[in-house]
């Protein structure tokens, strides 16, 4: 049998790690695999960043063992007999014991039971991610054909219900296509078509679409991911929701280009332009954040200046954004359509945050003003004088505390 060369991409000291784990296997009269993906990046030669390890054997009692001879840490999952080890190393090794799945309806979370290292591998998504390594000598074990499938560059299921056990994969295989520039076969398109038009996709969790989302935004082209999910009817079929408009594609553009890899920033983006149907259900994790991009919304209409089209003064700006969170002003620069609005936020963030006021609500006391709601407005109105004017000096900021308290009893008719 070939050796499976592509071994040597590991670094050393993960690799170390795996020879202990087959080292234990043979001890204990298990044998253990590299599976799925960390078989596919490795003849890819792209990095490696996780690494999944099937055992034929009690995947637990493995654990157990490789704590007590190395003092690993392993975070057990007993019900899915499955361990984590961060080797901090950037690189965190899984090991499962080899199973088969029963799903027992469209798109649930199937049953899992023990099984062999042929079972384990049917039961995956795509051939190009059903191949193992035997630990014992390092061979590859190929039976579904996915090493041609990876030099052809193509996506195909393993069998014909693999879209409606499990929906989130037609997801899965679009990002593997725009990731890789892969493209799914004729058979593996028209499934994922049909699971779509029998409404499969619907049947997930909020919760499951919303972690597969979070892995599309994670890829370096989401936009394009997007564009094919609209194209097979996924994303209505997700989301219940019509297109995504154009003024929104153009906003993920700009963060895909200005910020990749930040997941917050497209989620707000969607919740921002997309209406209707699902979006805000399933993104629900989300919803502390997309509040305070409304409450600043609110208040950008609210202050009727074309804050978008022109330089502002700091005065205005602190009006603006002062309480803003950094995350809502680092959004609202990267999805800035002009450059006025870009360097307004430049110009708040680097001259009014940081600003240090010397007056306070009993500053108001001693002027003789009466506690109350006024309280507030009166403070903000002298704050927002003291940042345009530059006033750092405490005697400065009283001053203007003064006149404004003065002119706010004029006002009242006092
Ligand atoms: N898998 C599957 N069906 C899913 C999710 C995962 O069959 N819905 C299988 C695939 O064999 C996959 C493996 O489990 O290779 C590991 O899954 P995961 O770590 O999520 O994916 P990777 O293939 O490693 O992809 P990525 O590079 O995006 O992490």
């Amino acid at each position: 049998m070939e050796q499976f060369k592509a071994m040597n991409s590991m670094p050393g000291a993960v690799r170390d790690i795996v020879y202990r784990i087959n080292e234990r296997c043979i001890n204990l009269g298990y044998k253990a695999y590299i599976v799925g993906g960390a078989v596919r990046d490795m003849l890819l030669g792209v990095g490696l960043l996780d690494i999944d390890v099937t055992v034929v054997g009690d995947a637990l009692r493995l654990a157990d063992d490789l704590e007590h001879l190395f003092g690993y840490r392993f975070i057990a999952h007993p019900s899915f007999k499955t361990v984590t080890l961060n080797t901090g190393l950037n690189c965190r090794i899984d090991i499962a014991t080899a199973r088969r799945e029963v799903y027992p309806k469209p798109a649930a979370l199937p049953e899992v039971f023990p099984s062999g290292l042929y079972d384990d591998l049917f039961r995956r998504d795509f051939t190009i991610n059903a191949m193992a390594v035997s630990l014992e000598g390092y061979h590859l074990i190929d039976p579904f054909g996915g090493k041609n499938d990876l030099q052809s560059g193509t996506i195909r299921v393993m069998h014909n219900k693999s879209f409606v056990d499990d929906p989130t994969r037609i997801l899965r295989g679009i990002r593997f296509e725009t990731r890789y520039g892969f493209e799914m076969d004729n058979k593996t398109e028209e499934l994922a078509k049909a699971s779509v038009e029998l409404g499969y996709p619907g049947m997930l969790s909020a919760e499951r679409i919303c972690a597969e989302m979070e892995h599309v935004f994670r890829e370096p082209r989401y936009t394009a991911i997007l564009r094919r999910m609209e194209g097979l009817g996924l994303w209505k079929a997700l989301f219940g929701a019509g297109k995504i408009p154009p003024s929104v594609y153009r906003k993920l553009q700009k963060i895909q280009k200005g910020c990749p890899g930040n997941v917050k920033f497209p989620i707000l983006a969607l919740l921002e332009g997309v209406h209707g149907g699902k979006v805000v259900e399933v993104f629900i994790a989300y919803k502390t954040l997309y509040r305070k991009l409304c409450e600043y919304s609110a208040r950008e209409k609210a202050l009727r200046f074309p804050v978008r089209d022109k330089m502002m003064e700091r005065g205005m700006l602190y009006r603006l954004f002062n309480g803003v969170e950094k995350e809502i002003l680092e959004y609202l620069y990267w999805t800035a359509y002009t450059w006025q609005y870009k360097n307004n936020i430049i110009k708040y963030m680097q001259e009014v945050t940081g600003f240090n006021f010397h007056i306070g609500g009993g500053d108001l006391i001693s002027l003789g003003v009466k506690p109350g709601p006024r309280y507030n407005d009166l403070l903000q109105r002298a704050r927002q004088e003291i940042v345009e004017r530059g006033a750092t000096d405490r005697s400065e900021q009283m001053d203007i505390l003064k006149s404004v308290v003065t002119k706010g009893e004029e006002d009242l008719g006092n």
